[in-house]
C-alpha cells in the first residue's frame, strides 16, 4: 500500500530524469518528471541513509555534467534516463551509517527527487547549527560558500586597498566574494547580466561599481573605465570574452582566480582567449581550484561565516522557487540571467633530451603529447604559446605548473589565436604564471656562480649559431621564425 507516511511505508516518489544529453543552452523539456514507488527503508546490511529531500541545490556544473563528456576527466556525464543529481538538504528519514541518525538534518549529494537513498554517505554533511535557514547550507554555508571563500582566501591573497573584479557577481559565489573583498577594504566591481542585479549589487551587497556585461559594446574600454589605474584581483566566474578583458586590464603581479567559465558551458567549441601575452608581460598569476580539494578547511569556513552571518555582515540574496516541478526552469535560469542570483636530433643527442619531436611534422599535438607522457605532464616551460600551450593544457597533470615565459607563435600574426582549454585550468587545479627576466636581474651573481661552474665542468652544453657581420642581423632575425636557426642567434658584429 502506498502512504506519505514515515520510514517503512511504501510512498510515491517523484523524480527529475535526464531525458539525452543536453546540447546548446539548456530547455525545460530536457528534464522530464515521473513517478515511482520507494519503499522508505534502509536496504539491510547496507551503510546507506534514505533522506527526505527539502531543499535541492541548483548549479551550473549540473549543466555540464548533463552533456556528454566525450573524454570523461574531472566531471561525467549523468546518463540519459537517470535521475538527476545535486547538492541537496534533507531530514534522515532511516540510517544504516554510525554517523547519522533518524531525524538529523544533513546536506551532500542528493537525487532531483523527493526521497533519496544516499548510498555513500561520506558525501553528507550534519547540519549543526539551524538557527540560520536551511537553504543556506545550499549557498553561502555549502558549496558556493566554501568557494568563495577558498577561492578569495587562498588563492586571491588580497590587501586592503586593492582594486578586485568579480564576474558572474551576483551569482551564489560571486555575491560572497564581493562581499569579502569589501570585509577587507578593497575596492570591489562586479559585473552582472540584468541592471536588477547591478542595482542590488550596489545598494545591497556593497559593492563600490557594478555594469550590466550586455549592456556594454567594449569591454575592454568598460573595464578601463572602471579600473583606470588597473585590476589586482579577478575572480573569474566566467571565461571567455570578459576573461580577454580582464588580461588587457590587469595591473603588474595581478592574480586570477580561475574559479569557472559559465560563458563557455553552452558553446559546442570554447572561444580562444587571445591576450594571453599580458600573462607574461604583466607577470600574472592566473589559477585554477577545485572546491572540493578544500573541503577540510569547512569547519574553519563555518567558524568564519556562521558569526558574519549572524552579525549582519554578510548578506546572502536567494532565489527560491517552490516544488520539484520549478527545477528544469531554475536550471534554464542560470543560462539566461533570469535567476537572481619545437630541432629534434640534437635535442636528443646532444642536449640530452629524453625525447623530441617535430611539432611540424606532428598532425595531432595532443596526441604526440599523449604519445610522450601517457601519464601527463608535471610542468612546461612554455615558450611558443598558442595551439602548443592549447595542446599541453589538455596533457597536464593535477596541480601541475606553466612556467609562461613567451609566445613565440602567435608574435607575427596579425591576432593572436585563441588559447580554446582554459577549462583545463581549473579542474586540473594548474598554476600559470608570467614572468619578465629583467625583474630578476638582482639574481645575476647568483646566476653567475651557478652557471659559471656547470659551464667549465661540461655539465651545461650550449649550442650557439653565430652569423659574421652587421649585415646578417636581418637574416638571422628571420631566422628566429623560421626554425633555420640552430641553438641561440648570435651576430658577430666586430672581432678584436
Ligand atoms: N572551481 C570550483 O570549484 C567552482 C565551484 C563552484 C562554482 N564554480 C563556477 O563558478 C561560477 C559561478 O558559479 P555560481 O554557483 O556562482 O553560479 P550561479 O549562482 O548559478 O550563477 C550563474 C550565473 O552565471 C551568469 N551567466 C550565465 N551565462 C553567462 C554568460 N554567457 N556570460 C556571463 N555570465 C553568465 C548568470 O548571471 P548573469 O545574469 O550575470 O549573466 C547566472 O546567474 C560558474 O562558472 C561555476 O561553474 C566553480
Amino acid at each position: 500500500m502506498e502512504t506519505d507516511g514515515g520510514a517503512g511505508n511504501v510512498v510515491r516518489n517523484k523524480k527529475l530524469m535526464l531525458k539525452d544529453y543536453i546540447k546548446g543552452s539548456p530547455k525545460e523539456s530536457d528534464l522530464y518528471l515521473t513517478t515511482e514507488s520507494i519503499e522508505l527503508k534502509v536496504p539491510q546490511g547496507s551503510n546507506a541513509v534514505l533522506v527526505k529531500v527539502l531543499y535541492l541545490s541548483i548549479d551550473p556544473y549540473q549543466y555540464i555534467r548533463s552533456t556528454k563528456i566525450e573524454k570523461p576527466g574531472y566531471f561525467s556525464s549523468y546518463s540519459p534516463g537517470s535521475v538527476m543529481a545535486s547538492y541537496g538538504v534533507g531530514r534522515v528519514l532511516e540510517s544504516g551509517h554510525s554517523d547519522f541518525q533518524k531525524g538529523d538534518l544533513v546536506w551532500g549529494t542528493t537525487g532531483w527527487e523527493e526521497y533519496s537513498l544516499i548510498t555513500e554517505p561520506e558525501t553528507l554533511f550534519k547540519i549543526q547549527h539551524s538557527d540560520v535557514p536551511l537553504s543556506y547550507y545550499l549557498g553561502v554555508l555549502g558549496m558556493p560558500g566554501l568557494t568563495a571563500y577558498v577561492g578569495f582566501y587562498e588563492f586571491c591573497a588580497a590587501k586592503e586597498r586593492e582594486t578586485v573584479f568579480i564576474s558572474s557577481a551576483f551569482g551564489a559565489v560571486g555575491q560572497l566574494v564581493g562581499q569579502l573583498a569589501k570585509l577587507t577594504g578593497c575596492y570591489v566591481v562586479g559585473s552582472a547580466g540584468s541592471q536588477e542585479k547591478v542595482d542590488l549589487l550596489k545598494n545591497k551587497l556593497g559593492f563600490d561599481e557594478a555594469f550590466n556585461y550586455k549592456e556594454e559594446k567594449n569591454l575592454d574600454d568598460t573595464l578601463k573605465r572602471h579600473f583606470p589605474g588597473g585590476i589586482d584581483i579577478c575572480f573569474d566566474n566566467v571565461g571567455g570574452k570578459m576573461l580577454d578583458a580582464v588580461l588587457l586590464n590587469m595591473k603588474l603581479n595581478g592574480r586570477i582566480a580561475h574559479c569557472g567559465m559559465i560563458s563557455q558551458y553552452t558553446l559546442d567549441e570554447p572561444e580562444g582567449i587571445k591576450n594571453m601575452m599580458n600573462i607574461i608581460y604583466k607577470r600574472l598569476r592566473l589559477e585554477g581550484f577545485v572546491v572540493t580539494d578544500h573541503y577540510h578547511l569547512f569547519p574553519k569556513f563555518l567558524d568564519f561565516m556562521l558569526p558574519c552571518i549572524r552579525e549582519g555582515k554578510i548578506v546572502y540574496m536567494e532565489d527560491i522557487s517552490e516544488a520539484l516541478e520549478s527545477c528544469p526552469a531554475a536550471l534554464v535560469g542560470l543560462f539566461n540571467s533570469s535567476n537572481l542570483g619545437k630541432k629534434v636530433d640534437l635535442l636528443k643527442n646532444k642536449l640530452g633530451f629524453d625525447e623530441a619531436f617535430n611539432y611540424k611534422e606532428e598532425k595531432n599535438l595532443d596526441d604526440t603529447l599523449k604519445r610522450h607522457f601517457p601519464g601527463g605532464i608535471d610542468i612546461c616551460f612554455d615558450n611558443v604559446g598558442g595551439k602548443m600551450l592549447d595542446a599541453v593544457l589538455l596533457n597536464m597533470k593535477l596541480n601541475g605548473r606553466i612556467a609562461h615565459c613567451g609566445m613565440i607563435s602567435q608574435y607575427t600574426l596579425d591576432e593572436p589565436e585563441g588559447i580554446k582549454n582554459m577549462m583545463n585550468i581549473i579542474y586540473k587545479r594548474l598554476r600559470l604564471e608570467g614572468f619578465v627576466v629583467t625583474d630578476h636581474y638582482h639574481l645575476f651573481p647568483k646566476f653567475l656562480d651557478f652557471m659559471l661552474p656547470c659551464i667549465r665542468e661540461g655539465k651545461i652544453v650550449y649550442m650557439e649559431d653565430i652569423s659574421e657581420a652587421l649585415e646578417s642581423c636581418p637574416a638571422a632575425l628571420v631566422g628566429l621564425f623560421n626554425s633555420s636557426n640552430l641553438g641561440k642567434k648570435v651576430v658577430i658584429v666586430a672581432r678584436e
